[in-house]
């Protein structure tokens, strides 16, 4: 079967004014239920542009507060629990927490006005201590449920010195509105690139603390697991904790709420427990719930679900069955609000031009006039990478991976700007022959992807990537799998100016989104989507057209910092004479980093009319 993908341009609207499909099928309420959320990473404007499948995460997090809240009259009302919870990854992402230092903290406490039953810290608040200091200096704002069971920080202690504490609590007891005792940990992975003064115990060494085994002796009705690692994978190590708490109560349910690789997931240890995943930067909200084992019921399977939800108003109603008049609740009012005044206080909402189209990151091979690959080096580092004293010919190299998302027709905002790369970084050069240059690009690209996947990531970068990868390889088998169940898929451009940017198919009634394979029984997403079109082809370098000079003539060749390690080995493959040295490399363009690249090409070539 052969299966064409007619795709139509779509108007550039307010995502806000955009039908979005409906759920179908209710929830399955039971006797608790949780809500949760991950790696929101300061996406709590939530996303606000028009092309697919942005317009289904448009819910900001007032909305999400104002559903919650729904929500929790509803367990009430059904006389069930459901508990809030949350794994962490707030920091780093959005212009809220990547546009200035005191971004990070105000948005924690606009968050914190929702509350939580249990919050568990990220990676992403751990590489910098001030940041970590900030956390602990304010932890009443989260009511005693932030969880942080292996993370310390050292603190000044008066006039002694300094002392180790738990950044939060080493675990929580609680009782449920509905009288259920519940014990809760929150666990982050072993991870090695978090700042000095930051201490964080291997989940296997928390597992047999004294203080670990004291907090389980006793059986609650549930243990409540949050924490900032995925169900499965290389970086999951619930296991010890897990099997810890087994050793001592077989039948007791446990509930873990993980996050950190940016995909949907579930998967069920033993038939007493699931382990959920929400995904990423407030797309999604995970609803999981589950029976309750009867007294004496000697290990009876619980009844568990779970559903990802694709976090915007129209679900949130759906679900809720609310109205416009009847959904927003002054709590999710007035977090909207506080939103809007931070976004206007640190600058992030000034438009600085009005994208012409929409350049996607990976939806493209590179090369493609709407990749956002081919824009940044075509026209944006041609364009604004420029040293003031140096005006001969040059190449400039960057990685692909220091972009991070893609760049959608209409108004492109420092919010936008830093989405794509919130990255300061700066620029050097050396002077080489062209005909040795003109061979970098491919060479840094043969060598290149063993050297930006090491097995153990040791610094934030390398965890990034790792990151991506993970959620790159979810997105590739969606497409994949697609592909393969299509037969052909036939993706038609009308040459430069068909914006593959709607989901408007002529055969397909469904929309882009999440496709969700995981390993626990039934079927997860909350609406069925057409997986968003995938290129393989993403070179990890990419590199500004090569000027027209002869092989002998020498140019300024310019590259990222973040690039240099490798760019340097790979100069020194191509001419081992050179020994070319880091200390040989000179600053160019001082001042200037990709976080501030695309808005200057905007403010250019994409004024305002
Ligand atoms: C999500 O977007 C797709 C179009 O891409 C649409 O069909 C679907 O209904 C949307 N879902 C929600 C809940 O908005
Ligand atoms: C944190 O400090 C407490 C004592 O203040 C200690 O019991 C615990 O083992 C420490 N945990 C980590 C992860 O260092
Ligand atoms: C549930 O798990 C227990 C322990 O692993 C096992 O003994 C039992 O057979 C399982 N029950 C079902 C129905 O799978
Ligand atoms: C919403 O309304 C539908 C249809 O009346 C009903 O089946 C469903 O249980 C309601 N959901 C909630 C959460 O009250
Ligand atoms: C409204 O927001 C402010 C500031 O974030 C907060 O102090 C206040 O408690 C909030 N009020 C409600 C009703 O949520
Ligand atoms: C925002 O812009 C205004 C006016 O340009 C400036 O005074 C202010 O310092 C900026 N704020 C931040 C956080 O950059
Ligand atoms: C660059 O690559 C070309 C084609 O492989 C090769 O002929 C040439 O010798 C290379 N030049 C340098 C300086 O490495
Ligand atoms: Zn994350
Ligand atoms: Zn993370």
């Amino acid at each position: 079967m052969r299966t064409v993908l007619l795709l139509s341009v779509l108007g550039i609207v307010a995502a806000s004014s955009i039908e979005r499909p409906k759920p179908t099928r209710q929830l399955e309420w039971k006797e608790v239920n949780f809500i949760s959320t991950s790696d929101t990473h300061g996406w709590l404007l939530g996303h606000q542009h028009a092309t697919w499948p942005e317009p289904n995460y448009s819910g900001d997090f007032g909305s999400f507060a104002s559903f919650a809240t729904h929500m929790r009259s509803i367990a009430d009302s059904k006389g069930v629990d459901l508990l809030l919870v949350d794994a962490g990854d707030h920091h780093d992402g959005s212009g809220l927490v990547s546009s200035s230092p005191d971004g990070p903290g105000k948005t924690e406490q606009i968050f914190s006005n929702l509350p939580y039953d249990v919050m568990a810290v990220g990676n992403h608040e751990l590489y910098h201590y001030a940041d970590a200091l900030e956390l602990y200096e304010n932890m009443e704002r989260w009511n005693g449920r932030y969880v942080t069971s292996n993370v310390n920080i050292t603190v000044k202690d008066g006039q002694r010195g300094w002392k180790s504490v738990p950044l939060g609590k080493q675990f929580v007891k609680f009782e449920t509105k509905q009288g259920r005792s519940v014990t809760a940990f929150g666990v982050i992975f072993n991870f090695g690139a978090h700042d000095k003064g930051i201490t964080i115990q291997k989940p296997s060494k928390l597992a047999i603390e004294e203080w670990f085994l004291d907090a389980i002796r006793n059986a609650p009705d549930y243990f409540v697991l949050a924490g900032h690692m995925p169900a499965r994978g290389e970086t999951a190590e619930w296991a010890p904790v897990f099997d810890a708490i087994r050793r001592v109560h077989p039948d007791v349910p446990i509930y873990v709420f993980g996050g950190h690789t940016h995909v949907r997931d579930c998967t069920q240890y033993d038939n007493r427990s699931i382990a959920v995943v929400p995904g990423r930067y407030l797309e999604t909200v995970a609803f999981t719930s589950s029976s309750l084992p009867a007294k004496q019921d000697n290990g009876v399977p619980l009844d568990v679900a779970r559903r990802y939800l694709d976090a915007n108003p129209t679900t949130y109603k759906w679900h809720t069955n609310t109205s416009d008049e009847t959904f927003h609740l002054p709590i999710g009012k007035n977090i909207s609000l506080a939103l809007a005044e931070l976004a206007t206080d640190l600058n992030v909402s000034t438009v600085l031009g009005i994208a012409p189209h929409d350049y996607f990151l990976n939806r493209h091979p590179y090369g493609h006039p709407r990749s956002v690959l081919t824009l940044f080096s075509d026209k944006v580092m041609p364009t604004t990478i420029k040293d003031k004293d140096r005006h001969g010919e040059r190449i400039i190299i960057s990685m692909g991976g220091s972009l991070r998302f893609d760049l959608f027709a209409g108004t492109f905002d420092r919010n936008d700007e830093l989405t794509i790369s919130p990255f300061v970084n700066a620029f050097y050069y050396a002077r080489l022959s062209a005909g040795l240059a003109r061979n970098i690009t491919e060479q840094l690209n043969r060598a290149g992807a063993s050297k930006l996947l090491p097995t153990v990531p040791s610094t934030k970068r390398e965890e990034e990537q790792r990151v991506q990868a993970t959620y790159d390889e979810w997105m590739r088998s969606q497409w994949e799998d697609y592909v393969e169940s299509q037969g052909v898929v036939d993706i038609e451009f009308e040459g430069q100016q068909t914006v593959f940017s709607s989901a408007t198919t002529v055969k397909k009634p469904s929309t882009l989104g999440y496709v969700t394979k995981d390993a626990c029984p039934g079927k997860g997403d909350d609406i069925d989507h057409i997986p968003v079109p995938w290129s393989d082809a993403q070179p990890d370098f990419i590199s500004t057209p090569f000027p027209e000079v002869d092989d002998d003539e020498d140019i300024d060749v310019v590259v990222m910092d973040f690039a240099m390690d490798d760019f340097l080995v790979a100069v020194n493959m191509l001419d081992p004479s050179l020994g070319l040295k880091e200390s040989m490399m000179k600053p160019y363009a001082e001042g200037l980093g990709i976080n501030v690249v695309f808005g200057m090409y905007a403010k250019e070539a994409w004024r305002q009319v």
